[in-house]
């Protein structure tokens, strides 16, 4: 594939007022999220829940893709329709998650590294073969008393940069995640510092190994105080911190920026975006990749009840998607 084609997919991932949506839940991920709402974490529940979402109507409004897992990309709908191939007859390009999950960094207690290269060129011309568009790969940034160490950011943005190479070689976009989590007491510079060193680490990698940036998309997280500091920065500080630390480390080239929501409530991820965008134009056009803050109210709604429940939590799918959409133009309104 050459590098005008995978161009073209990663813009349009981040068309005007269109974003992703992130259901790439790992078995385990996905049994905890079930858990919380009282729902056995089965195969089939899994394939329906997905089913419900993927089926939801006029979800290309706003959603350009929808990231799977390994296990959803090869499931169907209750008729048999292959999940890709609905998403692709309606217009949304179908994502894979493809790491294996972050893994203790040996040496450094505490701290994390992604796993995944490792047979990851044969997996990724299977998920080409089934349809796939774009890959994700998700590194973890922990901020702790001495974290994170200059050899955790390195070693996972090292294997950020050889996950996208084989991405790029196999024809397929790399969506690439370095998430700084907002566990902690840390304040909002902290995180900006911490943001910062993260994407200078990410960007210097991905040169080193010759990645087309104008073929990637960056899915970053938000300049944000940690979730246990007493000092909440508000949305302004939130959305001037972040794009601040975006134009002091990411390349013009890049086609775009998505965000995670990582443990923001639904309004606060939308009201986030939607500051940022007010404050443009920006280099990159800005939208969203969220998981949790695309479907929570959704999830809820559809464990209590699949059947009676079903239009419902589609609708919130679509009311989550059109209000994200409307925030990655500025033009949301609580
Ligand atoms: P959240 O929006 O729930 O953080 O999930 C997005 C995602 O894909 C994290 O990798």
């Amino acid at each position: 594939m050459s590098i005008e084609q995978l161009e073209s997919i990663a813009q349009a991932m981040v068309a005007p007022g269109k974003g992703i949506i992130a259901i790439d839940e790992s078995n385990n991920t996905i049994k905890k999220r079930f858990e919380a709402v009282g729902l056995p974490n089965s195969e089939e529940n899994r394939r329906a829940y997905r089913e419900m979402l993927l089926t939801t109507p006029n979800l290309s409004d706003h959603i350009s893709g929808a990231i799977l897992y390994d296990e959803t990309i090869r499931q169907s709908t209750r008729a048999g329709v292959p999940f890709t191939k609905l998403m692709l007859d309606n217009g949304i390009l179908p994502g894979i998650k493809v790491d294996k999950g972050p893994m203790s960094l040996a040496g450094f207690p505490g701290e994390l590294v992604t796993e995944g290269l490792d047979g990851l060129r044969e997996r990724l011309a299977e998920y080409a073969k089934l349809g796939a568009k774009f890959a994700k790969w998700r590194a973890v940034i922990t901020i702790g008393d001495d974290a994170p160490s200059a050899t955790c950011i390195d070693a996972n943005c090292h294997a950020l940069a050889r996950y996208a190479s084989l991405c790029q070689e196999a024809g397929i976009v790399p969506m690439v995640e370095p998430e700084v989590l907002m566990d902690g007491d840390h304040d909002i510079e902290i995180c900006y510092d911490v943001t910062e060193a993260t994407l200078r680490s990410l960007f210097g990698a991905m040169y080193e190994h010759n990645i087309m940036l104008e073929g990637s998309i960056l899915k970053a997280s938000m300049v944000i105080s940690g979730k246990g500091c007493e000092e909440q920065a508000d949305i302004d500080e939130v959305a001037e911190a972040t794009v601040r630390c975006l134009k002091a480390s990411v390349p013009a080239t890049v086609p775009g920026i998505v965000f995670l929501s990582g443990g923001q409530s639904d309004e606060q991820a939308t009201a986030h975006l939607n500051a940022m965008n007010q404050m443009g134009p920006h280099p990159w056009p800005l939208s969203f990749s969220y998981g949790r803050a695309m479907q929570q109210a959704a999830m809820k709604l559809w464990a209590k009840d699949m059947r009676a429940n079903f239009d419902d939590a589609q609708k919130t799918v679509a009311q989550r998607a059109r209000e994200n959409g409307l925030a990655a133009l500025g033009q949301w309104h609580k």
